[in-house]
């Protein structure tokens, strides 16, 4: 048998782990300095002014909802994502509104939003996917009087012209689990220019703490400096790993173009894709499932690019707009390949390979 090709490797070693023993040793093992400097970095990478870590993106999300105040009101969200980017407007008590996305970028875009607001539309959810930004256009959805809660759970260090994802909306959210670009194990962070905000998603995260007072309705999501340690390392790693995964997918792009039934995400204009996901679509019905099972009888690990939600169980009574055709198509024909550190260019080579074979 051949050796396994995982579908991603974080890219950890012994830095991570010293810091980590420093942090074991200093006995201060729930949220502190570690995490707070850990916020810093992030504010400082993608240039926000304010930046609140948690327990995942999961939480950020929840955390950014409820201190939007969506309770009532109506969500317009990506059909296309993570469950987790709906089941938390739900849980903020808002009301999703699931909406098409682009087949091609396979993220929503600012036609299709506008098409769906009306006036009484205060929230807007959309997803960066896979390292792909939003079209620049996209955020003059706010011009209608939306605010932006960008769920960039893919997308750390993904630029927009020469802007970072994380302070083109409203707020943005990001994940650190392991598939991620950056790894804590588990981890999130919210970041955002706007200060009342940023109090709020701080005092909410913290049991609803003001000071030293129990204000209002809270929880508790805060992160523990031992996973932001791993976080503060990784960021010292973060630019290497893009610009590997950006000359990987570049290897991909070359050997998929000669499959004629294999078409690929395609980048925003003026975007940096990280490719947090190396995602592709197959052309031909009924033929991704059989890709991924030659490849993993190969000990090759793929994935599916994601979910349309209106198609799994929890999400099938949900208000929609139209008939989420393009969301539908990708949940069923996009495929995920190997992209991480220890992926060869032979490796690349023998994927491709196999699903040349077809
Ligand atoms: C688009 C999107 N949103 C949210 C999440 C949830 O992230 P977490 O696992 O950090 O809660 C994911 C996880 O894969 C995701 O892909």
């Amino acid at each position: 048998m051949r050796k396994r090709i995982f579908l991603m490797r974080p890219k950890i070693d012994n830095r991570e782990l010293e810091l980590i023993k420093k942090v074991l040793f200093s006995k201060i093992l729930t949220e502190g300095e570690v995490t707070h400097r850990f916020e810093q970095r992030i504010a400082r990478y993608v240039k926000a002014r304010y930046a609140i870590a948690t327990t995942s993106a999961t939480t950020s999300l929840h955390t950014a909802l409820e201190s939007l105040g969506v309770k009532g009101k109506k969500v317009l969200v990506s059909d296309f994502t993570f469950p987790a980017t709906a089941l938390v407007i739900e849980l903020a008590g808002g009301i999703p509104i699931l909406v098409d996305v682009d087949k091609e970028t396979m993220n929503v875009t600012r036609e299709t939003i506008e098409e769906s607001i009306d006036s009484s539309t205060r929230f807007v959810l959309p997803v960066s996917l896979f390292g792909n930004p939003l079209e620049k256009d996209f955020y003059k959805i706010r011009n209608q009087g939306v605010r932006i809660l960008e769920d960039a759970a893919t997308n750390l260090g993904t630029k927009l012209e020469n802007k970072y994802v994380g302070t083109l909306a409203d707020v943005t959210c990001f994940s650190f689990h392991p598939r991620k670009i950056i790894t804590t194990g588990e981890g999130g962070m919210i970041t955002t220019n706007d200060k009342k905000l940023a109090d709020r998603c701080n005092s909410y995260k913290m049991f609803g703490k003001v000071g030293t007072e129990f204000v209002k309705a809270g929880t508790n999501y805060k992160i523990s400096d031992v996973l932001s340690a791993i976080g503060l390392v990784q960021m010292e790693k973060i630019e290497g790993i893009i610009k590997k995964r950006i000359a990987q997918a570049k290897i991909y792009d070359e050997l998929l173009s000669k499959i004629d039934f294999i078409h690929i995400q395609k980048p925003v204009k003026d975007a940096r894709h990280t490719y947090q996901s190396y995602v592709c679509y197959v052309t031909r019905p009924n033929l991704r499932d059989k890709i991924r099972n030659k490849l993993a009888r190969q000990n090759i690990e793929t994935q599916i690019g994601t979910y349309a939600l209106h198609c799994l169980p929890a999400f099938r009574k949900h208000r929609r707009k139209g008939k989420l055709e393009n969301s539908e198509f990708l949940y069923k024909n996009t495929i995920s390949l190997p992209l991480h550190e220890e992926l060869t260019t032979d490796d690349q080579e023998f994927i491709c390979k196999i699903i040349k074979e077809f």
